[in-house]
This record gives structure tokens, sequence and C-alpha cells, in this order.
């Protein structure tokens, strides 16, 4: 397969769009994209300051690449889960994130949630039953959290996350195949500031397959983190992301035009009636001031003050 701008031999063949490229002209396409979708989506512009957390993994390393080389201006959030059993997943990924803040000479803000509240994810799940066995749900309750309120406190414009199409995709299938109507509402690229404290939040890399970050992190020599949470397996993301695979490899394309299709149904306006019967308000939290849909305290809140109920009954 060749290269479709200069004939060399092509690194990578993205068969959804037809087109194959040499590492130069995808490297140059990966960036022009992510510019053009930027501002296509009205994401941010160049005088904003960008929260960009930051896993450690290829996609939110590779978006710090991306819009740094772009010329945006972000810094990373890292926040430090101490999911570190058996793995040391948690430690690993931070030493990725610190290494290329280091190397790139930008600032990182450090989350850790031990320090902030006194146990570790996997702790915090034990000791309030969320989730049974998996922290899962914990964890996202808490990464949500931490990440507006840093947001909100340092005074930034906008959050960003790595999510990239397959990410999106899959969601949107679970979503779908359960018509969870909330969920399908709220799921968008960019998501608008709240009134009430919910910071604005985008996802540059929307638009491009998993394998496509993937190749961008290789051919940077970016250094991440390869391996998953080790709670992922067996998530149900994970076998919807097979099983989009299976039929992406039949008909290219599909994955992206089932996303794509979704946005276009509701810029139509097919979702208008929906929203109004799902319209939801929010309160403030009493214990932490931030926006919840719950009638005095936030699931964070509730989560970490049982938590530490729970730890010292056991002491
Ligand atoms: P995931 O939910 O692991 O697929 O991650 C989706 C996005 O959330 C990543 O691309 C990051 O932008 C962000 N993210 C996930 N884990 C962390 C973390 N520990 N610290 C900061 N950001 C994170
Ligand atoms: Fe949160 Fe795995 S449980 S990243
Ligand atoms: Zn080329
Ligand atoms: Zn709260």
């Amino acid at each position: 397969m060749k290269c479709k701008k200069c004939g060399s031999k092509a690194v990578i063949n993205m068969r959804q769009h037809k087109l194959g490229l040499c590492c130069d002209h995808f490297l140059q396409w990966f960036t022009n994209q992510t510019q053009r979708f930027i501002k296509k989506y009205k994401m941010f512009e160049f005088q904003d300051r960008i929260l960009l957390a930051v896993s450690g993994g290829k996609d939110s390393l590779a978006l710090w690449d991306v819009i740094h080389r772009l010329g945006y201006k972000a810094d990373g959030l890292y926040i430090n889960l101490g999911i570190n059993h058996d793995t040391s997943y948690s430690q690993r990924s931070m030493e990725k994130v610190k290494n290329f803040a280091h190397d790139q000479d930008l600032k990182l803000i450090i989350a850790d949630i031990e320090e902030m509240e006194g146990a570790s994810i996997p702790e915090a799940a034990r000791f309030t039953l969320r989730g049974k066995d998996k922290p899962c749900s914990t964890c996202g309750i808490t990464k949500r959290h931490v990440m507006n309120h840093i947001a909100r406190q340092g005074e930034y414009d906008v959050l960003a996350t790595g999510h990239n199409l397959d990410d999106e995709v899959a969601v949107l299938f679970g979503n779908t195949i359960n018509w969870q109507m909330g969920y399908l509402l709220r799921q968008h690229p960019v998501l608008e500031s709240s009134p009430k404290g919910f910071i604005r939040k985008v996802k540059p890399f929307f638009r491009f397959y998993e394998r496509e970050t993937a190749a961008y992190a290789f051919l940077r020599g970016i250094d991440y983190i390869h391996d998953e949470c080790p709670f992922a397996v067996g998530a149900k993301t994970i076998y919807y992301k097979e099983m989009l695979n299976q039929m992406e490899s039949k008909r290219p394309g599909l994955k992206l035009n089932f996303y794509l299709s979704f946005l276009r149904a509701k810029e139509e306006g097919y979702f208008a009636e929906l929203r109004a019967m799902h319209a939801e308000d929010f309160n403030l939290c009493e214990t932490c001031g931030q926006p919840t849909s719950a009638p005095k305290q936030c699931a964070y809140c509730r989560t970490w003050e049982r938590t530490r109920i729970a730890k010292s009954a056991i002491k």
C-alpha cells in the first residue's frame, strides 16, 4: 500500500477514509484533523486555559502532545487513584505522565485520592460495597468530581479528555441497546458549562479510531502505559468494542457512521422533545458545593463519608 500524498510506503491504511499514509503524512494529517475538529465543534480558542485530564494512556498523552504542538495552552491533571495491588497500575501510569510533562516542560497537577480522602479507590469500593467486587463506579464518580472541582478551582475555561471514537461508540451502543434516554441526551463531544457549576467539557479526539491515536503515539515515540486498568477485565464496554470491531472489519466506516448519524439526529432536533421530558434539575451539594442531582449530598461526598466511617470503625 502506498501513501496517497507522496507514493512512498504507507504505515497505516484507514479503510473508513480509503486513505493510506506514510509516517510523515500521517502525523501531519492527524495534527491537521485535530485542529479541524477543535474549530468545527468550537471546542476552545488559543487564548483559553485548558485543563487536560491525562491518564498515562496513549489517547490523553497523544492529545497533550498534539494540542501543545498546535500552540494551545493546556495544563495536565493526573488523578492518582491508588490502584496498585498487584500491577502497580496507578504508580506506573503516574510515572509516564510525570516524565512526559517533565520532558515537554508542561505544567502537571496531581490529585492524590488517598491524600485527599484517606483511602484508595479499591479500599473505598470495599468499604462502601458500591459496585460489589469492582471499584469502577466509585472510580467514575471520583474522577468526574475531582476533574470538575480542580478545573473550577483553577479557573480553567474548559476540561478536555482523551476519549476516542471507539470509546464514544461503545458508550453509544450500550446506551442505545438499553434505551437510556437520559444518557443519550447528555452524550456529546462538547458539553457546555452549566450555571450551577459544571465546567465545559470537550473530547477533541472523538473522530479518531483507537488504532489512529495508538499509531500517532507510537510514531511520535510517546512512552505510555499499554495495560488497561486491572479492573477493566470483563467490562461491558470492552465487549462492545470487540463486537463493533468485528462489524467494522466487514463494513469499514460503520463505527464512524453510527456516531456521526447520532450527532446529526441530535442537530436535526430529534431529541428536543425528550430533552423537555428529561430536564434535570441540579442542586448544590451541602458538603462540597458542587452540582448534584441528589437532594442534599452528592454521590462523591456520600461515598467518601461512608468510607471514612467504615475505616475508622475497623481501626
Ligand atoms: P478511560 O475512562 O480510562 O477510558 O479514560 C478516558 C479519559 O479520561 C482519558 O483519556 C483521560 O483524559 C481521562 N482519565 C482517565 N483516567 C484518568 C486519571 N487517572 N487521571 C486523569 N485523567 C484520567
Ligand atoms: Fe477506575 Fe479502573 S476502576 S480506572
Ligand atoms: Zn507520504
Ligand atoms: Zn459533595
